[in-house]
């Protein structure tokens, strides 16, 4: 049954009716839809719009049929042309005239706009425990390897030894950063459309503060225009997402070149990787790969979004039933990724010799043997000379810096004692460094406890 057939005489094209329909998708949120009803109804009874007797009615006939699509009682009817004509027509069916009178004062514009807004604050709230315990896994990872050192890089050289705590840390920062996002999203967003009508409101004395707090908002929205054309939420929703999985690809990133032949830092646990049909030696990344991969197509959702809305008049155009299909594959990609990433990382085995070894390479204690000289008064920039002189010669003979010599040390700076090679070991290089937020225990330590009170 079409909820807008009086005013036509001739039949809707079967590939227009197709076209425009969104129950394909909408269905999704049924629940949300029946609540949104249930408590416009009840809104309408207690404003004397309705009887209480068709309040009741109509209260008993949608909490009937949510539970019956719940119970698979129900099948939704993919001919229907959205998920609102849907319930409406199934309640009808159920109850007779009340079931006409719920539509009293409402639009699908304001509908469809409470749908959403509950359907993505739902969201929120079940992605929020998926990221926390993913920060659960960073947690457990780092408070067992505040010692396993390993090469700090920039510009993808190694730079300065620090510890496997100290660089998960760096994403338990983004992840904690990601929750608070989506905490400051939620709050900006918790106003509720409903009552707005089509565009200009009603002319129904609607209790629209009642509906809202009934739905749990904080508030009725403020301009019934701004109500059923605002997607901001979405967008803003959708950036939160690009970003969560902008950090998951850079992690994954990472746990590639770490699993690769010639950094062997991890070994990924057979349950989550996969094998190569020709090459039988092949345990391949994928997760960490498919999780790179699905980034761009959740950065193309919020694009998406950002595109349908920059040419749109106010209010309402059907343009904006097109939030629907790229959010909700946007946001099933985000929780998948996520719950996977966890997993794969939970059973990450780290190849702490590897590490150690790659870390005592490439020099990555010349900055620690300048602050050495720097200590026995040399200033910094004479220091930073010294030291490149040192490495340059290390260099030549295909050596490290703690395998020179003390007469060679001597030799380009009188300054040197034996007591550099204990200045310059990874142990302390790291050890040393204990201002907030560096690697060293004393530091780490500090973080650690106050991520476990965070957590
Ligand atoms: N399916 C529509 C959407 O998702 C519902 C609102 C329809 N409103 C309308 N005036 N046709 O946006």
């Amino acid at each position: 049954m079409k909820l807008w057939g009086g005013r036509f005489t001739g039949e809707t094209n079967e590939q227009v009716y197709q076209f425009n329909a969104s129950i394909g998708f909408d269905k999704r949120f049924f629940e949300q839809d029946i609540r949104g009803s249930i408590a416009h109804a009840g809104m309408l009874a207690k404003q004397g719009i309705i009887t209480a007797e068709e309040g009741q009615a109509i209260k008993n006939g949608l909490d009937s049929i949510l539970e019956d699509i719940k119970q698979g009682r129900l099948a939704i009817d993919e001919t229907a042309e959205d998920i609102h004509s849907f319930v409406e027509a199934e309640l009808t069916s159920r109850i007779g005239e009340a079931g006409k009178k719920l539509h009293t004062g409402r639009s699908r514009n304001d509908q469809v706009a409470l749908d959403m807004r509950l359907y993505t604050r739902d969201y929120i709230d079940s992605l929020d425990p998926v990221i926390r315990k993913l920060l659960g896994t960073l947690y457990r990872i780092m408070s067992e390897n505040t010692q396993t050192y390993m090469p700090g890089f920039t510009h993808l050289q190694k730079a300065q030894p620090v510890t496997l705590a100290h660089h998960l840390g760096a994403y338990f920062e983004m992840f904690r950063r990601d929750r608070s996002r989506l905490a400051d999203i939620r709050k900006r967003m918790n106003y509720c459309p409903l009552g707005s009508g089509a565009l200009a409101g009603t002319t129904y004395p609607l209790d629209r503060e009642y509906t809202a707090e009934v739905l749990g908002f904080d508030g009725p929205t403020l301009n019934s225009m701004d109500s059923v054309s605002d997607r901001d939420y979405i967008i803003e929703l959708l950036s939160a997402l690009a970003t969560i999985m902008m950090h998951l690809s850079r992690f994954s990133e990472e746990i590639i070149i770490w699993n690769t032949n010639e950094y062997r830092f991890i070994e990924i646990d057979d349950a989550y990787s996969t094998g190569s049909s020709i090459m039988p030696q092949k345990k391949n990344p994928d997760i960490a790969e498919l999780v790179r991969g699905k980034t761009g197509r959740v950065y193309g959702a919020l694009m998406s979004m950002l595109t349908s809305l920059k040419g749109l008049p106010l209010a309402y155009n059907k343009d904006m039933q097109e939030d629907k299909e790229v959010f909700f594959d946007a946001s099933d990609t985000v929780i998948s990724c996520l719950e996977l990433f966890d997993g794969m990382l939970a059973t990450l085995r780290f190849n702490k010799e590897n590490m150690l070894k790659s870390a005592a390479g490439g020099f990555t204690n010349a900055t620690d043997a300048a602050d050495y000289l720097v200590g026995k008064g040399v200033p910094f920039r004479d220091a930073h000379t010294i030291v490149g002189k040192l490495v340059l010669f290390c260099l030549k003979r295909n050596i490290a810096l703690d395998e020179m010599s003390i007469e060679d040390y001597k030799a380009i700076s009188p300054v040197f004692e034996p007591d550099v090679y204990d200045a310059i070991s990874i142990r302390s290089c790291v050890e040393r460094r204990n201002t907030i937020g560096a690697p060293g225990p004393e530091a780490m330590k500090k973080i650690l406890e106050e991520y476990r009170k965070y957590l």
